[in-house]
């Protein structure tokens, strides 16, 4: 997945000679008497840099300071910090765990297993639900570099018919040097699950005050009535420390076929 680093490298120097993409930090320079300054205007290095996520604003324009994250960044485990999904607020120290599908397919390369896992009020359970993602990218080759780090993810099993799309709206370190993510997910109208808003950090804590608060600023500078609204309606989750102590989640079959799960 994302390995269109290489991509956008050339897309940003063949349209925007004024601008240059650093390898080492990822991050992007554009001189101020670049043309679209509005855009340009918005890029600035060791901030919070959002973009609209593709399927409301997919003019690429709107994306020009974006760089979407390396390779394999994704993986690992993730907690579910701050949501404005409603149906979240009764899913306790929720997590998420990112691995690639092995063996990965030839025609629709970059699928990732995504492991949801949490608990409910005053059970030490985890229960966990399995989805495959595969990106828009994959399916839609035609579709250019402002399409990357967008996944249609698909329930296994017994979640066989639950599916939307989730949209990497900014990423990196926090002022504590933990990693974060925001992204935006598609209604679920099967659930009636509407849009929502997700901020996973790498810690438990989410991420620091002054990058929260940077990216909630940067979200809202985007000018987006939806996402301003969600914005507005994004709260901490639960986490208090039932999951303390306790391995990571092993997605077996039943797992994969979602067995525990009625959808
Ligand atoms: C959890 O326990 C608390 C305190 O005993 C109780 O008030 C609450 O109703 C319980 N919640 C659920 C969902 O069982
Ligand atoms: C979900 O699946 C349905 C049926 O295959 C499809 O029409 C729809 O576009 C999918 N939605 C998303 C967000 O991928
Ligand atoms: C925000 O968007 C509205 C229209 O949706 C527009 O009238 C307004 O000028 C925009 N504000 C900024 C700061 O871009
Ligand atoms: C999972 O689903 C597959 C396919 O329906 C089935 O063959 C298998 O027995 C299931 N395994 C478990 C543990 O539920």
């Amino acid at each position: 997945m994302m390995r269109s680093f290489g991509v956008l490298l050339t897309v940003i120097f063949v349209g925007l000679p004024d601008c240059v993409l650093s390898a080492a930090t990822g991050s992007v320079k554009c001189k101020s008497n670049a043309a679209d300054t509005a855009f340009l205007a918005r890029c600035h290095n060791n901030r919070v840099q959002a973009r609209l996520p593709p399927t409301i604003n997919p003019d690429p324009k709107s994306s020009i300071c974006w760089v979407p994250p390396p390779p394999g960044w994704f993986y690992g485990n993730w907690k579910m910090t701050y949501s404005s999904e409603p149906s979240y607020l009764h899913l306790h120290n929720m997590h998420s765990d990112t691995s690639p599908v092995f063996p990965q397919s030839s025609k629709l390369p970059g699928q990732n297993n995504d492991v949801v896992s949490y608990q409910i009020a005053n059970s030490t359970t985890i229960l966990t639900e399995h989805t495959i993602d595969t990106p828009r990218r994959s399916k839609d080759p035609s579709l250019g570099p402002e399409w990357d780090a967008v996944y249609d993810t698909v329930g296994t099993g017994n979640m066989a018919a639950v599916n939307n799309t989730w949209e990497l709206l900014a990423w990196g370190y926090d002022t504590c040097g933990d990693g974060y993510l925001v992204i935006y997910e598609t209604a679920t109208p099967i659930i009636r699950s509407p849009s929502g808003l997700d901020i996973e950090s790498r810690s438990e804590n989410g991420p620091s005050p002054e990058t929260l608060a940077d990216i909630f600023v940067e979200l809202l500078a985007l000018n987006n009535t939806e996402l301003s609204e969600l914005v507005k309606g994004t709260v901490k989750q639960v986490v208090d420390g039932r999951r303390w102590g306790m391995s990571p989640v092993e997605c077996d079959a039943h797992c994969v076929n979602n067995t525990g799960v009625s959808a």
